[in-house]
């Protein structure tokens, strides 16, 4: 049904906070060839059933499938936590049993364990991926003796998509939440942002931290985590183009996708509007 033929690394996100961790994977393997797809036409997944976050995923899969993509990565927590166990167990193996996708929130779990000395952690997310427990059941498998509290914070994926992550609003809503996650559990000494979109808030979400307490933006474990794949799975890697090109697909206009992408990413970059539904 699709294309054998080697193709680039897929990335997937519900909008643009999955470029954050598109850079990081490219500054990680810049010779690999990249298309990005965000959904931004039906941007928040956040607040969304699962069953609606599977369909809108594995819509994307199948289009990254279709453009020739051999491996797919969700570069968003709230797909990672709804629908990558549906597609990896239920639709993989009919689809094609040697292509992959894979997500984001085992990677960022991996590397906890080194960067708390309290072991005492927060995780900022979105009301989907912190209500799926994802997190929490798998720090629970990994790492029995983390103590972890979930935050979901609603506004701040709409607060990025509209360009609004300086504004006095996102002032309010990110010392609302750092407030109640820190007074739920006032041993946390690591904060991880659950979510692709939120490293654009992390200047603000700084300033409100008291000392003493890390922030972690979760790009660079993730891109660690891709290198390390390929290095196991060279069968996977030898299906992969490296020419370093990178094509950016949006559901939504792609003017408007290239000019907020430039907060992103350095150089300009060209965009395609499609459909996926
Ligand atoms: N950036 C995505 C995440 O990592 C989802 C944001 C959303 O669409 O609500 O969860």
């Amino acid at each position: 049904m699709f294309s054998q033929q080697p193709g680039p690394i897929g990335i997937f996100d519900s909008g643009y906070g999955g470029l954050t961790v598109f850079n990081k994977i490219r500054e990680a393997m810049p010779d690999y060839d990249y298309i990005y797809l965000g959904d931004n036409a039906r941007t928040p997944y956040g607040p969304r059933s699962f069953e609606v976050v599977y369909r809108f995923t594995r819509q994307a899969v199948m289009k990254l499938f279709s453009e020739g993509c051999q491996l797919v990565i969700l570069a968003c927590n709230t797909a990672s936590a709804k629908a990558l166990r549906t597609i990896q167990q239920c639709d993989l193996p009919e689809l094609d049993p040697s292509r992959r996708v894979l997500g984001v929130i085992r990677p960022t779990v991996e590397m906890m364990d080194r960067i708390s000395l309290t072991k005492h952690i927060g995780i900022l997310g979105t009301s989907g991926t912190i209500s799926s427990q994802s997190y929490s059941l798998e720090i629970e498998k990994m790492f029995p003796h983390i103590t972890v509290t979930g935050e979901a914070c609603p506004m701040w994926v709409p607060l990025v998509e509209n360009n609004e992550f300086n504004s006095p609003g996102a002032d309010y809503f990110v010392k609302k939440h750092l407030d109640h996650i820190l007074s739920l559990d006032p041993e946390i000494d690591t904060l991880v942002l659950g979510c692709t979109h939120y490293p654009l808030l992390i200047d603000k979400i700084k300033q409100y931290l008291p000392s003493g307490i890390t922030v972690f933006a979760q790009g660079e474990y993730v891109a660690e985590s891709l290198k390390d794949y390929l290095n196991r799975h060279p069968e996977m890697d030898s299906r992969l183009t490296h020419q370093g090109k990178c094509r950016f697909l949006t559901t939504e206009s792609a003017g408007k996708f290239s000019e907020a992408a430039s907060v992103f990413l350095n150089d300009p970059i060209e965009v395609e509007q499609i459909s996926i539904d």
